[in-house]
């Protein structure tokens, strides 16, 4: 069961009335700033199938123990974003790519998972529910946070009898601040063939904490991960993937179950090939990136960002940067379809 509290009426009408929340807009990064609300659906033993879902008033959640994702891992998280448009309308970028990729980690997983509809509908209502917390147009995004998880009273190392679909809410910044610097990390793998990298399972990102911090320690930005089986070709950063570009090709690593088949990394194939270049899915050799003239990561999160060098086993090799660059004219035109400034020709957008 979880907790449920709703807004005081002192808060019902400050949130009836005010556009935006009082937000210092232009200093948001990648952090939590919680808001109203979050949507929460059950799968329970009895229904056999996610059902009467709910919004609810942001804050913390309670579970037995014994549950399946604390235990055993048994959970999944999704990312998107809404952006405010220039005539205060809300646009959802490609909804339904992250609830079809939900679906695809909870078959993984074991888990039942909400329909495409349900799916999108609970991101709606979370989106409007916390309307106030959109960022201005231009100045950052409501970062949306689907879970999936195994909430049921489980011991024995076996599926959940329970599972809770869980959907929160943060304004986040921008996310063009700043370029990468990667450190190759040539021990800790982030993947292995026939594990869980290709999907959004909650445990894939903590495995990497350790060689992460440690390159963090030492003025890296993240860390460029090798595939366990060779070692020798290029994978994704620890929640991003990455490009490199020499003359018209732009190469990204074939997504084989290791690599998590982005939906920003999928968009910006499409907007790049629609530029003229020829976009390629390969095996990209450690080898290769030496001789990138540009290199760029992407994700929900960081949207495009510039890769300003690369180091590994200690030679340091440095990449395009700046206005010039694919990196920058791509992510104008990505972030320009995501907040309806550039014609969404494609249907990516949705507005709500
Ligand atoms: C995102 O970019 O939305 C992600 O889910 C990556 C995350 C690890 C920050």
């Amino acid at each position: 069961t979880f907790l449920m509290t709703s807004l005081s009426k002192q808060e019902q009408v400050e949130w009836e009335k005010a556009d935006y929340a009082n937000v210092n807009w232009d200093e948001l990064g990648f952090a939590l700033t919680k808001t109203d609300y979050m949507y929460v659906m059950k799968f329970t033993e009895e229904e056999q199938m996610f059902c009467n879902g709910t919004l609810t008033r942001f804050g913390n959640i309670q579970m037995c123990p014994s549950s399946g994702i604390l235990n055993y891992g048994q959970g999944l998280f999704e990312g998107l974003k809404a952006y405010r448009k220039e005539d205060e309308g809300i646009l959802l970028f490609r909804t339904e790519e992250n609830a079809l990729r939900m679906k695809v980690g909870a078959d993984r997983m074991c888990m039942p998972s909400p329909t495409v509809d349900q799916f999108i509908d609970a991101v709606k209502k979370s989106v409007l529910a916390n309307k106030r917390w959109v960022p201005p147009h231009g100045r950052g995004s409501l970062y949306i946070r689907p879970l999936l998880m195994g909430t049921g009273r489980n011991l024995e190392v076996k599926p959940s009898s329970e599972y809770t679909f869980l959907v929160y809410a943060s304004p986040v910044g921008n996310g063009l601040k700043g370029v990468l610097n990667l450190m190759v990390e040539d021990n800790v793998h982030r993947a292995t063939p026939g594990g869980t990298g290709g999907i959004k399972a909650v445990t894939n990102y903590s495995p990497i904490y350790k060689p992460l911090t440690e390159a963090k320690a030492k003025g890296f930005s993240d860390l460029l991960y090798l595939d366990a089986l060779t070692g020798s070709n290029i994978e994704e950063c620890s929640g991003c993937n990455i490009f490199i570009l020499k003359g018209n090709v732009i190469s990204t690593p074939t997504t084989h179950g290791t690599i998590l088949p982005g939906i920003t990394r999928k968009s910006i194939m499409e907007i790049a090939s629609g530029f003229g270049y020829q976009v390629e899915e390969r095996a990209i050799p450690i080898k290769e990136v030496f001789d990138a003239e540009e290199v760029f990561c992407t994700g929900t999160a960081m949207i495009v960002k510039s890769v300003a060098s690369i180091t590994y086993q200690g030679k340091r090799i440095e990449y395009k940067l700046g206005a010039e660059t694919l990196a920058q004219k791509l992510h104008a035109t990505l972030t320009g379809i995501q907040t309806g400034v550039i014609e969404d020709k494609l249907g990516w957008t949705m507005v709500i």
